[in-house]
C-alpha cells in the first residue's frame, strides 16, 4: 500500500464554479492558511461528470482542474440516495431537479416520493466525495455519508436541495428544520472533511 500523500500548501485550486461552495470549503480550510483559488476564477473548463460514483466524478473534476492549472486541486461531488430506489437519484441528484427554467427541488423531492411511496424501506442517505489531485495525476479520495430516512411531506425552510425530506438517524427534525450548525455537525460534508484532514498537516 502506498502512503497517503499530504497536501502541505501553499496554493490550492477549488474545482468548482459555484461561489457558495467555494466559500464553504475556503472557510473549512481557513485554519491552514492555504492560498485558495477557484476553477471559475481561473477560467478553467468544467469537465463532464461521466462516472457512476461520487468519488469517480469528484476525481474527474479534481484531475481536470489540477492538470489545467498545474496546481493541486480539491473537488467535491454530492447527492441524495434512496434505498428503495437502489441508490437513486445518487449521482443524478442535481439532474432530477433540472427544468427548462432552472432547478426545482420541490419537484425533485416529489419525484422521489412518487417512485418510493409504496416501498416500506424508508432509508436514505446523503453522500459527499472530496478528492485531492496533484498535477502528476496522484489522487486521494474521501467519502462522507449521513444516514437516515426520507419523510413526506417535506418539512423546514433551512438548508437547500433535498434537506426538507431527510431526517438523519437519531433525530426527529429534517435537515431543513435543524439549525444550520446542527446540520453541519453531522452532515455528509462534515464526515468527508473529517477524512480529508488526514491528508492535511495537523492543526
Ligand atoms: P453537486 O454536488 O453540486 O453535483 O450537487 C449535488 C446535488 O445534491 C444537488 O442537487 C444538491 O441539492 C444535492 N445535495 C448535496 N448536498 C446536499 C445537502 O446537504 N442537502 C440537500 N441537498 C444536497
Amino acid at each position: 500500500m502506498t502512503a497517503r500523500r499530504i497536501f502541505a500548501g501553499p496554493k490550492l485550486v477549488l474545482a468548482t464554479h459555484n461561489k457558495g461552495k467555494v466559500r464553504e470549503v475556503a472557510d473549512l480550510l481557513a485554519p491552514w492558511g492555504f492560498e485558495v483559488v477557484s476553477a471559475g476564477a481561473l477560467g478553467l473548463p468544467e469537465p463532464d461528470e461521466t462516472e457512476d460514483s461520487f468519488l469517480g466524478n469528484a476525481r474527474i473534476k479534481a484531475l481536470a482542474a489540477s492538470r489545467a492549472s498545474g496546481l493541486p486541486a480539491l473537488a467535491d461531488d454530492s447527492g441524495f440516495s434512496v434505498a428503495a430506489l437502489d441508490g437513486a437519484p445518487g449521482v443524478r441528484t442535481a439532474d432530477w431537479a433540472e427544468t427548462p427554467t432552472g432547478r426545482d427541488y420541490a419537484m425533485a423531492m416529489g419525484k422521489v416520493e412518487k417512485l418510493a411511496r409504496h416501498a416500506p424501506d424508508r432509508r436514505a442517505w446523503f453522500s459527499c466525495a472530496l478528492v485531492l489531485a496533484w498535477p502528476d495525476g496522484h489522487t486521494e479520495g474521501f467519502l462522507g455519508e449521513a444516514h437516515g430516512r426520507w419523510v413526506w411531506p417535506p418539512r423546514g425552510t433551512n438548508g437547500f436541495g433535498y434537506d426538507p425530506m431527510f431526517v438523519p438517524d437519531g433525530h426527529d427534525q429534517t435537515f431543513g428544520e435543524m439549525a444550520p450548525a446542527a446540520k453541519h455537525a453531522i452532515s455528509h460534508r462534515a464526515a468527508a472533511f473529517a477524512k480529508l484532514r488526514t491528508s492535511l498537516p495537523p492543526r
